[in-house]
């Protein structure tokens, strides 16, 4: 376009939005091209899917809606969960608790409790998981197994409110010296997030209690011991294509004795052996120590969610290591065995005859017919040797005698690192089928690379983005929040793994569920407290996906207009590697102002110190004076642009030299000078995007001790020229940080001939795009379109306010094949437009089938 047009065409756009001229954002403009003429591969039917794990309260306490905590006694505290009550009026207990294990009903479930009551009533009260939530009016049903073994002629059970007000209560009678499973009902007769349960014995006698049990009548299809209806739903409204589970990092357990074995969560549950849960304690900010499995939960349910579901149920079994962020415990290549039977066992499980002996145990658990599973993981998320050497193995002996089943290998916890540079081309060599990545990055990394699969190798192994979720603080920060600016970059993402759907085959966000009290991990895609669960704008950014599939990839074409690249932002960092260094004289300026300056007389003013490394000020500078520590002090500031930091650093010990940082922005983007890295003897400029990190530029050089030296660093749009006492020792143009961009993709559902197109509008001002859908002549004059927006990036739902953020549908009125279509600023539509199946244009190619 030439100038004078775009500028009119800027004008136009200025009146249509209704801005001004003075201090105006400049409004995107763009055209994209819909190939319906060259349709693509085909679509995996189960693309968009959903990951599972046991974190944050997500089954025990979430999604499985058992009410009470340790009903088993089996928690290694056995009483964990449970109080004993006192009498009102001496406020001293009228009994004595005890755990006891002789002849218990179950050898696989030895404890029990026993109520001795020596005068009226005694009994105990249990907390449930952070409470018990109660609907008025609806009922619930307790069971226990109950063994008299002196006296006592009844026991009754209350639901109370944290008042004690009795909100339920009903009596046993008839126990038995024998054990016996006992039932009541109990109706409640107020709606109670936090209840409690009482069992309280009546007279004075010995009772034994075990696999106490309260489940609210109404589960997801009113199974018996089933799940809270309330979170199934929330999944079947995702229409997914998948159920991975039962994690996460719960499959390879902190050690090997706590992975997940999945033969010990079948059968009868009070015969599945409870374990402690991988995230119990875990997080450093918010101790679980009450964070058990009890695996009611378990392999068979999973199956049977993934079913309703509609969804292929997708496995992840332990390979043999325990997590590498904990212990990293490894089986011996020669005592794998048992590892691999498992997986071996299981695909008869699920897909065996009744006749078989696992199919036998699928069948007796009420499902004679097979489960059709066709994709099992190998491990969660290892890497290094020790992975490939145990994947190799499982993937010998799997492909021999299941070649019908895919094998999901995996490349690490993080899209790009060493980690992961060394598995991928491993798992190449091993013909692996499709390889798992990882990514938890802030909205920059999801929106600089949604472009990340156009040049991946086709002939090699699939992939499965099976674990992501923009962070919108630092990584594993407990102050992530599933805000709008989140949700919008895993959508401009997903626009990109769209288009490259003939190699990313299966994608999920992780992890799936956050209790609002009990949290380990954040964000979450679905919150929920006892009795209330909600959508985020990520969960609707995955269902509109999901509920948008399509069967055939139609190339899109875009190009956006009009956009001058906002100026790269950011704040200073001081750091040192393994080194103790002293750093004065800061300061930063743009053309002849000073911007900051900091003077380290006595404290550190406009700095954040971390906490790890020995950080302090003396005689006016900054020190960092632990020698092994690796460590960076932040400016708090973050806005500056193009500008010039310059200081003084001294070396005082250690391996290497010091850091400086520019374009900090608290959010894992950054650019470091790296003065004497590499064991002191190369200067290396870094750049990280999210938690992509990338070596920009590297030359040799070292640092001598106890010497000041003059640093600079200068700052132009994306140059970054480097002095060492004023000689120019580095320069580099380094990739700038995505904030903001138009992203598109589209498929064709190939049953009623419609055109889907999504597209994500990132930037702050409204994009007028004109779209072409070349190859169709004629189209149905209404159109329907799903705008997903908010009215600011940082706006989120909440358990008050669940639907603040939530798709619109309406009905749009389109000329042709061809017009113009206004995306709002901050945006995500889905356009759903007839173009009928005679014009479905073209043959689609079917090789990259699954
Ligand atoms: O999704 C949370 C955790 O992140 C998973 O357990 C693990 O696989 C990853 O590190």
């Amino acid at each position: 376009m030439k100038q004078k047009e775009q500028k009119l065409l800027c004008l136009a756009l200025m009146c249509a939005f209704g801005m001004s001229t003075s201090g105006m954002l400049q409004a995107a403009s763009a055209s994209l091209t819909v190939h319906a003429d060259q349709p693509g591969a085909r679509i995996n039917p189960a693309m968009w899917g959903l990951f599972f794990e046991d974190i944050n309260f997500g089954a025990d306490g979430g999604l499985y809606a058992e009410l009470i905590k340790n009903r088993s006694f089996e928690f290694p505290d056995p009483m964990m969960g449970w109080i004993p009550i006192l009498s009102f009026s001496s406020g001293r207990p009228r009994g004595a608790l005890s755990i006891e294990s002789v002849a218990p009903f179950s050898p696989a479930n030895p404890h029990y409790l026993r109520i001795q009551c020596e005068f009226a009533t005694y009994g105990v009260m249990n907390e449930g998981f952070r409470g018990m939530g109660l609907r008025e009016g609806e009922n619930y049903d307790f069971t226990a197994q109950i063994r008299a073994s002196e006296g006592s002629s009844a026991v009754r059970v209350e639901l109370v409110n944290p008042t004690g007000q009795v909100l339920a209560s009903a009596k046993l009678t008839g126990l038995a010296s024998e054990w016996k499973k006992h039932a009541t009902t109990l109706k409640a007769s107020a709606t109670e997030p936090k209840a409690r349960l009482k069992v309280i014995l009546e007279g004075k006698g010995k009772v034994d209690f075990d696999m106490v049990s309260l489940f609210p009548r109404k589960t997801w299809k009113q199974r018996p011991g089933g799940l809270r209806a309330d979170m199934v739903q929330l999944l079947a409204d995702m229409k997914p294509g998948f159920l991975r589970f039962p994690g996460g990092c719960i499959v390879e357990g902190n050690v090997l004795t706590n992975r997940y074995q999945w033969k010990t969560t079948i059968g009868p549950v009070e015969e599945r052996k409870l374990i402690v849960n991988r995230w119990n304690f875990e997080f450093r900010h918010r101790p679980t120590p009450d964070y058990y499995q009890s695996f009611g939960l378990g392999f068979f349910e999973y199956f049977q969610l993934a079913e309703d579901l509609g969804a292929e149920p997708l496995p992840i079994l332990n390979c043999g290591m325990a997590c590498q962020f904990n212990s990293g415990e490894l089986v011996p290549l020669d005592e794998l065995d048992p590892y691999v039977q498992d997986a071996l066992d299981l695909i008869e499980f699920a897909n065996g005859p009744a006749s078989s002996p696992w199919g036998a145990k699928r069948a007796a658990m009420g499902h004679p017919k097979p489960f059709n599973l066709k994709m099992i993981g190998i491990g969660n998320e290892q890497w290094g040797p020790q992975f490939i050497e145990r994947y190799a193995i499982f993937h010998r002996v799997l492909k021999d005698r299941h070649p019908e089943i895919t094998l999901v290998s995996g490349s690490g916890p993080s899209p790009a690192d060493e980690r992961f540079d060394f598995l991928w081309p491993k798992l190449r060599e091993l013909n692996a089928d499709i390889v798992d990545e990882h990514c938890y990055a802030n909205p920059i990394w999801f929106l600089s690379n949604a472009n990340r699969y156009d040049r991946y190798d086709r002939n090699g192994p699939k992939v499965f983005f099976s674990e992501y979720a923009a962070q919108s603080d630092r990584i594993v920060s407990v102050n992530n929040e599933n805000n709008w600016e989140c949700a919008l970059a895993e959508a401009a993402f997903m626009t990109g793994m769209e288009r490259n759907a003939d190699i990313v085959r299966l994608a999920s966000y992780a992890p799936l569920f956050g209790h609002a009290d009990a949290w380990q991990w954040r964000p979450n895609l679905i919150w929920a407290d006892n009795l209330r669960a909600y959508g985020t704008p990520n969960y609707h950014v995955q269902s509109l996906f999901a509920r948008n599939r399509g069967d055939t990839i139609l190339p899109v074409q875009l190009t956006v207009r009009e956009q001058v690249p906002p100026a790269p932002t950011g704040g200073v960092g001081l750091g040192t590697y393994r080194t103790a260094v002293e750093f004065k004289d800061v300061r930063v300026t743009r053309g002849g102002e000073t911007l900051f300056t900091a003077d380290f007389a006595t404290e550190a003013k406009g700095w954040q110190l971390p906490r790890d490394g020995k950080w302090g000020t003396a005689h006016g500078a900054l020190v960092q004076s632990d020698m092994r520590a690796i460590s960076t002090a932040w400016t708090d500031e973050v806005s500056w642009t193009d500008y010039t930091v310059s200081l003084k650093a001294r070396k005082i010990g250690g391996a290497e030299g010091f850091i400086v940082v520019v374009r900090n922005d608290h959010q894992n983007t950054r650019v470091q000078w790296n003065v004497g890295g590499w064991g002191n003897t190369r200067h290396g400029i870094q750049s990280w995007l999210g938690v992509q990190e990338q070596l920009v530029a590297q030359t040799p050089g070292s640092i001598e001790p106890d010497r000041w030296y003059d640093v600079r660093l200068e700052l132009k749009g994306p140059r970054l020229d480097c002095y060492l006492d004023d000689k120019l020792v580095q320069t580099a143009e380094i990739p700038l940080p995505k904030r903001e961009g138009l992203y598109a993709s589209a498929v064709r559902d190939d049953r009623t001939g419609e055109i889907i197109v999504k597209v994500v509008n990132a930037f702050a001002t409204p994009a007028a795009t004109e779209i072409t859908l070349a190859g169709i002549k004629s189209i149905r004059a209404r159109a329907q379109i799903t705008v997903l927006t908010a009215a600011a990036l940082q706006d989120a739902n909440s358990l008050d306010e669940p639907n603040k953020i939530a798709p619109r549908t309406e009905t749009l009125k389109i000329p042709g094949s061809k017009f113009t279509h206004t995306f709002p600023r901050y945006s995500f539509t889905v356009l759903r437009m007839s173009a009928g199946k005679s014009q479905a244009g073209g043959t689609p190619d079917r090789r990259s089938a699954f």
